[in-house]
């Protein structure tokens, strides 16, 4: 259903191809939430959204599980070089539920170098949920530098930096129904306005 004509408007020098269009995108968050429905079947389960990303994909993947479910948010805020040791991931909103002997799994939008989930994974863990899974939307794992088990991914990308479906780019894009590319030469400008503003 095309509910918005915004794919179509001011984007054309910001966007670039579309990578994922909106029916591939429900076609497949139906066939994860059917995976998801059998693989958990006569059990409970808490769904962790991340936020903000997730959210767009979590609304659509909860309606495609027949299970009893629960759903809790918790948003992380990480700088430049994330690493987790060095207590850079930090917490911004924790979970209003309490995930002990529960079988969790996370949603979450984009898993890039894997640092803001290792660290979450270590962070729930210490709970003692039952079980801890992950559900991302997109996997670019050609930037992987933490070891992570992603059990359900609806797509996998290379190096491009993608909006859209719940993804932004400076917090923008995120209402888009598919998912684009965005252009080289947009982050390229943003990266040089960035630097000649530092040199000032
Ligand atoms: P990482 O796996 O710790 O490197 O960080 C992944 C997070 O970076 C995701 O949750 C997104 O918020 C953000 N991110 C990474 N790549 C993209 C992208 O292509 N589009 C939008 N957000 C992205
Ligand atoms: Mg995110």
């Amino acid at each position: 259903m095309k509910r918005n004509n915004q794919d179509n408007i001011n984007n054309a020098e910001i966007l670039g191809r579309v990578l994922f269009p909106s029916e591939k995108i429900q076609r497949k968050v139906n066939e994860l939430g059917r995976k998801i429905t059998s693989d958990y079947k006569g059990k409970e389960l808490l769904i962790v959204c991340i936020l903000r990303g997730a959210v767009i994909f979590l609304t659509d993947l909860i309606r495609n599980i027949d299970l009893p479910l629960s759903i809790d948010f918790m948003s992380i805020s990480s700088y430049g070089f994330n690493i987790p040791d060095s207590g850079l991931v930090k917490i911004t909103k924790d979970l209003d539920e309490n995930i002990e002997g529960r079988h969790v799994l996370i949603v979450e939008d984009i898993i890039d170098t894997g640092l803001t989930l290792s660290y979450l994974i270590r962070n729930l863990k210490a709970r003692e949920p039952e079980s801890i899974e992950i559900c991302t939307l997109i996997d670019r794992a050609v930037r992987r530098i933490t070891d992570l088990n992603i059990k359900y991914c609806a797509f996998n990308i290379e190096e491009k930096y993608v909006v859209g479906y719940g993804l932004d780019y400076k917090q923008k894009y995120r209402n888009l129904e598919s998912i684009y590319e965005l252009k080289t030469d947009t982050i390229k400008k943003d990266i040089e306005s960035l630097k000649s503003s530092l040199n000032k």
